[in-house]
């Protein structure tokens, strides 16, 4: 083995792709409230909680919203999420990312995700995931949201490791952040390939096998 014992997995942009289940949900409630929504807020999203993607979509309203009719509006789009959440199956799970996880375990490696999603258990089941991971640490465990690095500390604390031999790999700018701020390398997919503080930009999943084995 190298470097790592562990490695730890954004879900949402790592593992899966639910971000325009994310974009539908939320530009229902943005459209019956009278907001702009589109795509570019939507990236501003990305590994953020629900409730600060809330407060980023209502940077654009007229009107403040109190904590109540907040707490109804993320409810409205939880539910909406859920139910394109039933679109998935066991083949949104890409062959590239199931061989290269296989390939992991199979090589000793101890593997966790660190999501700041409530619904990771939901997700992992609909991918066929569920009890695959060693150990989940989601946003039902945590208090403070990425770019804080709890959802991660405690990800390695749930696999009995040090930050120092656990891998983070991660898709958007909030989670590198994370990562870098708990004393974690990360691995970064998508555009977060191109921030400088990724330890090992990639270009594809499957190159996490060189990075670790
Ligand atoms: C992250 C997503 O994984 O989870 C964010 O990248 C999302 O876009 C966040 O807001 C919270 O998700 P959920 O499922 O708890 O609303
Ligand atoms: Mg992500």
């Amino acid at each position: 083995m190298g470097k790592y014992q562990g490695v730890i997995f954004d879900l949402d942009g790592v593992i899966c792709f639910t971000d325009q289940y994310h974009f539908q949900a939320w530009k229902q409630v943005a459209d019956e409230i009278g907001v702009y929504f589109d795509e570019k807020i939507n990236n501003r999203l990305r590994g953020v909680s629900r409730m600060d993607s809330l407060d980023i979509i209502l940077e654009r309203s007229d009107r403040p919203y109190n904590a109540e009719e907040k707490a109804a509006l993320a409810e409205k789009k939880n539910d909406l999420y859920k139910a394109l959440l039933l679109n998935m199956s066991p083949r949104d799970l890409s062959p590239e990312v199931k061989e290269t996880l296989e390939a992991l375990r199979a090589a000793g490696l101890k593997l966790a995700i660190g999501s700041s999603s409530k619904n990771t258990k939901m997700i992992l089941e609909r991918l066929g995931l569920s009890g695959f991971f060693d150990a989940v640490s989601d946003g039902t465990n945590i208090q403070r949201s990425k770019p804080d690095p709890q959802v991660f500390t405690m990800a390695a604390e749930f696999l009995g490791l040090p930050a120092s031999q656990c891998l983070v790999v991660e898709d958007a700018e909030a989670g590198i952040r994370a990562a870098a701020a708990g004393g974690f390398d990360s691995a970064g997919l998508g555009e977060a390939s191109a921030f400088a503080m990724t330890t090992y930009p990639m270009e594809h999943f499957r190159q996490l096998s060189q990075i670790c084995l």
